[in-house]
This record gives C-alpha cells, structure tokens and sequence, in this order.
C-alpha cells in the first residue's frame, strides 16, 4: 500500500504486450498477490543481487509462497560488472540446471543491473520467457524496469547486446527505496530530472519544491509522498513514450536525453562511474548545446545544475571519444542528439558536426 494508504496504477498500452506498472510503499509483502494473475505458470525464479538479496529476497519469498507460487533464487554480486557476458552465461547455465518450463516466469528483483540483466535472460531463456520487474532503486523505480530494454555491456560499449523484452508486470515499492545509500538516490534523481526535462514543465516546477524530500530530507511521510509521486510521474511519461515508439524507430530516443554523453563517459571510466551520474553529467552538455542551437533559457541548466551538483569525472579521453563516435544513432560525421527548446518540449533528431559534440564530452571529463 502506499504512503496514501493506496496504490497507483499505470498502464502499458502495448496491445498484448500491455502491462500494468503498480506503484506504492509495501507492496513487496503483497508481491504473491499481484504476481499470479500474470504469471504463465507457478514457477518464480527470482534473480537478484547480494545486498538486495539481504534486504529483500525472504519478504519477496515468502509473499509468493503465501499466493501458492514456488520461488527459486539466483543471487549474483552488484554492479555494473554484472552486467556482462560472463554472468550472463553464468546465470543462464544456472536457470538451465533447475530445469525450468517455459512457462516459467523470472523475477528481477534490484537495480537497474538486475533488471537488464535478468529481463536479457528472461528473453532468451527456453527462446524466452516471462519476465516480472521488481525495481529496488530509484533509477529502476523511474526508468530501467519499465518499456522492455533489456542488455549488458560489451567492451565495444554499453547496451549492444540486448533484446526488447516487456515485462508481464512492473511492481515498484517505493519503501524499499529507504535503504537506498544516497549517493545511488542521487543518481537515480537525474534520470527523474531528465523526465521533468522532456515531458513535463509542471513537473519540473514541482521538483523545485519537491526534490529534496524525493531525496530523503524532511519527515517519513513526505519522503514517501513524494517518493510515490515522482515514481507515477516519471513512470506515466516514460508508459506514454514506450506506448507510441516501442523499438524506438523515431521519438522513444526523446528517452536518451543527455545519454549520448553518458554512455561515452561510463566507457571512458571502465563502467566505474554509475550510469545515474553520468547521465547528471551528460544532461548539462546536452542543455548547453540546447542553448546555442535551439535558443534554450539558460536558467533551466542553471537549476539542474543546481540540484544535481555535476562534477567532471576521471575518464579515457580516448576510449569515452571512442564509444561517443560509435554511438547508435550518429551518421557519418554528423552526431543525432536530443535537444530541447524549452521544458517539455524536446527534438529527437538534431544532427550536429561530430566535433561540436566532442568538445562538450571533453569539457565533461579531466584524464585519468
Ligand atoms: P544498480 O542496479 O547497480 O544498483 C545500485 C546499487 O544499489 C547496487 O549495489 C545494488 O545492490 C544496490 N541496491 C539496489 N536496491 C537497493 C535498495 N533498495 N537498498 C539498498 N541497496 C540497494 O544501479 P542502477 O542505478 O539501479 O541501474 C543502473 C543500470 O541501469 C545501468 O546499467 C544502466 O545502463 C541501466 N539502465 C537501463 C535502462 C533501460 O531502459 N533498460 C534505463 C536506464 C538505465
Ligand atoms: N532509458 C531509455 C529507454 O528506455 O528507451
């Protein structure tokens, strides 16, 4: 239930790969219930890492339990690395030797590492199977478990393995988000900030007077209330964007706000720094190149900079150039961004010289 004493609902409109995303404190204890309806079979097989396994796996366990459903776990180590070719064999190897149906159902219980990971191995699993996201950071809570990218990491760069795979149900508590270290909420917060950037100006006015308390400052129920809020909103655009462009042929990129940056940045640091801070970092490029091509009022870089306090980061110039250059989306010497005019009002599609694009990742990052 959440703080309210309710839950909040939002649907996928992807014909019958629809799906509900439930949002609210505590559902993890009522997970048995929301999981069955949309389970092919009775089997779970629960993949998580280490410390969401400390924290979370027996509630989750016993919820399903309690609703008839036999949960199996897998429980891999956290962070990025995961997200790789060795523990997708690894785990893979490991769901094979239980021997699952193929109306077994996964569950991704963690982060966004957990979510694309388990989602990639769901896809391929028996030729694929269901997957169920059950998202323990705000990150995953706002993004990663809902629209069905699913990935790892190569070392050609991030996400370029990967299949779209829908999830059979979102279930974001958003209590669990209390035990999130800050600096993981922080990161989580740019993506919720990228949000407020594309899809909303009331949202980005609310956040102003709001994203502290997302953060954790002011008294439990507050936290919580706008824990939930910033969650559904972030959730209800991203469910609008996916509805209209699953594969992303044209504006589901709106989504890679300040991305095309992030992604150089986290290869050029070895896959060191998180994906959340880099995004925070790759939002203010972004808004800059907003401001010389598109006109952009520079006070709303000043506000995100603000609140998000980017900081230059130790990264490969050569390697972050690299993986800027083979960005998915650039064509011959000309980088695709997205842009923005104003908040809530993004172009996907800007092409501009390669070199432009390069001098603002170096502005983003010191050698290291
Ligand atoms: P993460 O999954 O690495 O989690 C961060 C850390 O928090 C981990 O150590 C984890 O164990 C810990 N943790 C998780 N939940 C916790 C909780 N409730 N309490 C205490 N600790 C907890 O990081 P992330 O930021 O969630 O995800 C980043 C990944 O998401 C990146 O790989 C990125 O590429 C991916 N991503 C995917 C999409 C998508 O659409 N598929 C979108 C955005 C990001
Ligand atoms: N996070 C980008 C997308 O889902 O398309």
């Amino acid at each position: 239930m959440g703080a309210s004493g309710k839950t909040t609902t939002i649907r996928v409109e992807l014909g019958e790969r629809g799906y509900d995303i439930v949002i609210g404190a505590g559902l993890l204890a009522e997970a048995g219930w929301h999981l069955k309806p949309v389970m092919p079979g009775r089997r779970a097989l629960i993949v998580t890492d280490r410390p969401v396994a400390e924290r979370y796996l027996p509630e989750l366990e016993q919820s399903l339990r309690r609703a008839g459903i036999e949960p199996e776990h897998f429980v891999l180590p956290p962070g990025e690395h995961t997200k790789s070719f060795a523990q997708l064999e690894a785990l893979l190897d490991d769901l094979l030797g239980v021997r699952p149906g193929r109306d077994a159902t996964v569950i991704a219980l963690g982060g966004g590492v957990i979510g694309d990971l388990a989602g990639f191995a769901a896809s391929i699993l028996l030729r694929g199977v269901a997957v169920v996201q059950v998202p323990t950071t705000l990150l995953a809570q706002v993004d990663s478990s809902v629209g069905g990218k699913t990935g790892i990491d190569t070392r050609h760069g991030k996400n370029l393995v990967g299949s779209f795979h829908q999830p059979h149900l979102v279930l974001a508590d958003t209590a669990v988000l209390d035990s999130l270290p800050a600096r993981e909420l922080c990161a989580g917060y740019a993506e919720v900030v990228k949000y407020a950037l594309i899809d909303n100006p009331p949202f980005f006015d609310w956040l102003e007077a709001n994203g502290a308390a997302v953060l954790g400052a002011g008294g439990a129920n507050r936290v919580a209330a706008a824990r939930e809020r910033a969650v559904a909103a972030c959730c209800r655009a991203k469910a609008r964007v996916v509805a209209a462009d699953e594969r992303e042929g044209e504006s589901r990129a709106l989504l890679n706000l300040g991305h095309t940056f992030a992604h150089a940045l986290e290869a050029g640091s070895g896959y060191a720094l998180r994906h959340g801070d880099a995004v925070a970092l790759g939002l203010t490029a972004a808004l800059r190149l907003s401001e010389r091509h598109l006109g952009l009022d520079p006070a709303v870089r000043e506000e995100v900079v603000r609140v998000l306090a980017p900081r230059p980061v130790a990264a490969d110039r050569g390697l972050a150039r690299a993986a800027l250059a083979r960005d998915k989306k650039a064509r011959a010497g000309r980088a695709r961004l997205v842009l923005l005019e104003a908040p809530g009002r993004p172009l996907w599609d800007v092409e501009l010289p390669a070199g432009e694009v390069e001098d603002e990742l170096d502005a983003l990052l010191v050698d290291s």
